[in-house]
């Protein structure tokens, strides 16, 4: 079955980066591609972040490939906000699936650590957390102001993404989960992960539960990531732990992600953003790009043709054929032509 993708290139470094993962998926076949063009552009020539029906419009397809949303141009950043942040609360896309994985022991930027200390899973909780946009600011631009960002964490919210994290590691033959959090010092909302993790980890006796603070787990990201194999977390620390996986990974450029609803319609996309001082300079590295939509096509259990595709990947990393950001010489769409020619 002909699987329907729609791809939103976004802004910036985005639209340079999907043209080569969407060069990909038509090389590798089985995909049928419709474009839209939101994002900063559209909405500063319509006013229109996303029309009213776009989130049906997206809905209507069996995956989402979007490259990054941001632009100098839009400093209140509320087009990326209703696309991106919208579209993961609307499709309650509740898993932000970010492997993190190292390809060439030449990328690692640690000393004498390895492809086999590099390898785990961040499991981010994507649809409540500090990024709901609760709150409000009170006396704004004077010295009185009162800014309040609430949290919210709800007992099924957590309770979905714990488990997903012990699903997944028992479903990839996986021995350890880790849930991160700062229940020593948010007492109340945190307490809440606390209580989930102790009731579901019973329930996976052959998985090693353990927790960590998120400021210890941010340093042992870089001192030991060999400890991890899955990690699970709450929407923020996610956030920032991943752009340290990122930098695991060799750079920003590397890493994939997926927003994830299992059977329903979801959204893949590389970690990074719109990198306004790359934009338009063919220099940004397509692989994060182009490995979001093999995490697309395994999501949707094409899992061969995901396969090869990171074959095609590690073979241009191995072989250099790679843009200079991890110490390769080609453009972004060179880089995407090395991976497709190794198909
Ligand atoms: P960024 O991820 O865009 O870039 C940070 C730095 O990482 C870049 O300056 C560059 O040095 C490096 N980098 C990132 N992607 C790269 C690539 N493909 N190849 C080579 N180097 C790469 O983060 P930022 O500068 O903080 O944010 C820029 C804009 O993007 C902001 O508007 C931000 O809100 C937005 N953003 C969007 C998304 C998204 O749409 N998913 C994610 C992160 C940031
Ligand atoms: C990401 C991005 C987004 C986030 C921004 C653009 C709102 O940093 O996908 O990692 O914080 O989730
Ligand atoms: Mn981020």
């Amino acid at each position: 079955m002909i699987k329907r993708i729609v791809v939103i290139p976004g802004d910036g470094i985005g639209k340079e980066v999907i043209a080569e993962a969407v060069k990909v998926l038509h090389a590798i076949g089985g995909v049928q591609l419709e474009q839209l063009p939101w994002g900063a552009d559209h909405y500063l020539q319509t006013g229109v972040t996303i029309p009213a029906d776009g989130f049906d419009t997206l809905r209507s397809f069996d995956a989402i490939l979007i490259g990054a949303l941001g632009d100098p141009r839009v400093p209140g950043n509320e087009h990326a906000r209703d696309i991106l942040l919208g579209t993961r609360f609307e499709l309650d896309l509740y898993v932000n699936y970010r492997p993190v994985r190292l390809l060439d022991d030449r990328l690692s930027p640690l000393k004498n650590r390895t492809r086999k200390d590099v390898n785990f899973v961040v499991f981010r909780e994507n649809t409540e957390g500090l990024y709901v946009g609760v709150g409000g600011r009170f006396k704004p631009g004077t010295d009185d102001e009162i800014a309040i960002q609430e949290e919210i964490n709800t007992y099924k919210g957590v309770h979905r993404i714990v488990r997903h994290a012990f699903e997944y590691a028992r479903a990839n033959g996986l021995k350890k989960v880790c849930m991160a959090d700062k229940s020593n010092a948010m007492t109340h909302g945190h307490a809440l992960w606390q209580r989930v993790f102790k009731q579901l980890k019973v329930e996976y006796a052959d998985i090693e539960a353990t927790h960590m603070y998120i400021d210890a787990l941010a340093m042992f990201m870089v001192q030991n990531p060999a400890q991890f194999e899955v990690i699970v977390t709450n929407n923020l620390f996610g956030d920032i732990i991943t752009d340290i996986g990122g930098a695991l990974q060799g750079g920003l450029g590397m890493a994939a992600s997926g927003n994830v609803h299992p059977g329903r319609t979801s959204m893949f996309e590389p970690v990074h953003g719109s990198a306004p001082p790359l934009a338009g300079k063919n220099v940004a590295n397509p692989i994060g790009a182009i490995l979001s939509a093999a995490l697309m096509l395994e999501i949707l259990g094409r899992t061969d043709e995901a396969a090869r595709i990171e074959r095609a990947v590690e073979g241009a990393v191995h072989a250099g054929d790679v843009t200079q950001d991890i110490g390769g010489a080609l453009g972004t769409a060179q880089a995407g032509e090395a991976i497709r020619k190794r198909l």
